[in-house]
């Protein structure tokens, strides 16, 4: 099994999760398909025992995963993102203050609210841009949690002075890493104690896999994580673990790729008359950017726009003919949406906000589609 002490990312991405150099040893690791295994006897613990608890394909994945948020050993995944997400929420204490960005994913703010209307939580919703919004909300927090870049309106935390206020409020910080991968930020060697992530977006990064994980360095944490994937029983299936794995190989240069695309969109759609505003913290006048600059090793490849109005919106994901309408984020193809279509995206989000996933597809491609879309308005 390879280090990733030792190794860049896009080595480890590539040489993680390999079980060895035997001669005849297959170089990709096969689909463990069972629910049981052979143990006689008193249990050993060294050893599976049932698919529920462990799976030779689940651990090849984790390796690379945790490997490149820095916690070689401390990935657990899980049957999707909210699957991870719910988990991750369970480790909130009964009755705690739980702090949490007002513009999250809006099916983890579903849960959030779900959890404080049935008196698990207190939820206090904040606006993760603003830090002293966020240090002032942390004295007496039970668990402070925080997407950054946010999903859709890609905003950017300054997660190094959040991880300082927590220490000092001793709150622990989870963080959704979803958009930023562990490629742009490492939040558990910059101060948080969860990393979490839509596996389903960047990781697996090929549109047809549904994938979770969490990450932790702490014994204590990681205990109580597997605990809670035992008992909830969201485990992920082999199928979707290898698939994942694979795909996973190739995040280092989809997401360089990807990057570099966004990037030249968004400064095309800035000047493009159609756009109302575009957001990217790419961008030099970005409300991110400075933040982004500072704490991230890139800008990423997810984009928002605003047009005139939400039929203008509309009418552009119906116009597109290459970029692909559809919900979801962080695959080879460039996917679109006006976010409000759907009915929980909270009202933060404008009606005429479409937010836009950067694919593989070559550049002059997505830009002459975007046009004639946007001429077509
Ligand atoms: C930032 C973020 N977190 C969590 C999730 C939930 O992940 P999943 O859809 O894999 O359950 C999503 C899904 O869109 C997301 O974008």
């Amino acid at each position: 099994m390879a280090s990733s002490q030792h190794l860049a990312p896009g080595t480890f991405a590539v040489v993680g999760g390999r079980t060895g150099r035997t001669p005849g040893s297959p170089v990709s690791p096969g689909i463990e398909l069972t629910s049981t295994y052979v143990q006689p006897g008193d249990i050993d613990p060294d050893l599976p025992l049932y698919g529920r608890y462990a799976n030779a394909t689940w651990a090849a994945f984790e390796e690379v995963v945790g490997g490149l948020e820095g916690a070689p050993g401390g990935a657990i995944a899980f049957a999707s993102g909210m699957a991870a997400g719910a988990a991750l929420f369970s480790l909130v204490p009964r009755g705690g203050r739980l702090v949490m960005g007002a513009t999250s994913y809006n099916t983890m703010l579903a849960l959030a609210r779900e959890r404080a209307g049935a008196g698990d939580v207190e939820l206090v919703e904040v606006d993760v841009a603003d830090t002293d919004a966020v240090r002032a909300a942390l004295p007496g927090a039970a668990w402070l949690h925080v997407e950054s870049p946010t999903n859709p309106l890609i905003e950017v935390a300054d997660l190094p002075a959040l991880y300082a206020a927590a220490r000092r409020a001793g709150v622990p910080v989870s963080v959704d890493n979803t958009f930023a991968t562990p490629l742009l930020q490492n939040p558990l060697a910059d101060g948080a104690d969860v990393v979490m992530h839509s596996a389903t977006k960047y990781i697996s990064g090929h549109s047809d896999v549904v994938l979770g994980v969490l990450v932790a360095r702490d014994e204590e944490l990681l205990a109580a994580i597997r605990h809670q994937r035992e008992v909830l029983g969201a485990i992920p299936g082999p199928f979707e673990a290898w698939l994942a794995l694979r795909g996973v190989r190739t995040l280092p240069v989809r997401l360089e790729r990807a990057q570099a695309t966004a990037g030249v969109l968004a400064g095309r759609l800035a000047s493009h008359p159609a756009v109302v505003r575009v957001r990217y913290p790419g961008l030099p006048d970005d409300p991110g950017h400075a933040v982004a600059a500072r704490t991230m090793r890139g800008f990423g490849a997810m984009l928002a726009i605003e047009l005139a109005d939400r039929d203008a919106a509309d009418a552009l994901t119906r116009a597109v003919r290459l970029w692909t309408p559809g919900t979801s984020l962080g695959g080879v193809e460039s996917l679109l949406e006006r976010r409000r279509r759907i009915p929980s995206e909270p009202a933060t989000v404008p009606e005429s906000l479409v937010r836009l996933s950067v694919g593989l597809e070559d550049v002059e491609d997505l830009w002459a589609d975007l046009e004639q879309a946007l001429g077509s308005l």
